[in-house]
């Protein structure tokens, strides 16, 4: 089974990632915790050119290819060999992270992004779990976390409400396999909200 885990920037679906992981180890599976971009050695060393640096750095189109070029090699070398292997993947950010914020609300390239994750990549998650949290409790956590990785957050608050209805809207244009978390309460509350939407889709594939 592949798992993915999105939301917009602070919104803990890191934390939330984590923890489903842990869960489904001490139930007995194998699990692969991975992340995007990177997840591979050469994934991440995409991932340093991506999330470092000016914003202008890149256009959006050469960053669709950079998140294009980190996920080729990300799948190649750590989630085909998982899933093959019998293992669980858990994956901080996927696909539906480049369809909003290449796609959606960098630019309005929904059209190529689809094409080229057709022509690329070619798999969906089974499951993708959005961490839908409010961007104005995001931002402090991400204000509190530090760090240089901060090329996308500094692009402001108004892009991350526009991140947040991406989100949404996927979970509408793909609702078998795109689930909105409520991000509000406390840690546990949400993972107890995560849980419950992976019983959900695993009972519905039991009786399918
Ligand atoms: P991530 O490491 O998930 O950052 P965070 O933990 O702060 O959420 O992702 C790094 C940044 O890259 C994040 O701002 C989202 C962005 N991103 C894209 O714009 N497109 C993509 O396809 C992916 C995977 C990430």
């Amino acid at each position: 089974m592949f798992i993915s885990f999105e939301g917009i920037d602070g919104s803990g679906k890191t934390t939330q990632a984590r923890l489903l992981a842990e869960h489904l180890r001490a139930a007995g599976h194998e699990v692969v915790l991975t992340r995007e971009p990177g997840g591979a050695p050469g994934a991440e060393e995409i991932r340093r050119l991506l999330v470092e640096g000016a914003g202008d750095r890149w256009s959006p189109e050469t960053e669709l290819l950079l998140f294009t070029a980190a996920r080729r090699d990300h799948l190649e070398r750590t989630i085909r060999p998982a899933l093959a292997a019998g293992a669980v993947v858990i994956s901080d950010r996927f696909a539906d992270s480049t369809r909003v914020y290449q796609g959606t609300v960098r630019a309005d390239l929904r059209a190529t992004v689809d094409r080229l994750h057709d022509l690329m990549i070619g798999i969906e998650p089974d499951l993708t779990l959005v961490i839908d949290a409010d961007p104005a409790v995001a931002m402090t956590r991400l204000t509190d976390r530090g760090g240089n990785e901060d090329r996308f957050e500094r692009f402001g608050p108004g892009f991350q409400q526009r991140l947040r209805d991406g989100f949404r809207a996927l979970a509408i244009e793909a609702p078998q396999r795109v689930r909105l978390i409520d991000a509000a309460g406390s840690l546990e509350d949400v993972a107890a909200r995560v849980r419950a939407a992976l019983a959900l889709v695993l009972s519905a594939k039991a009786t399918a």
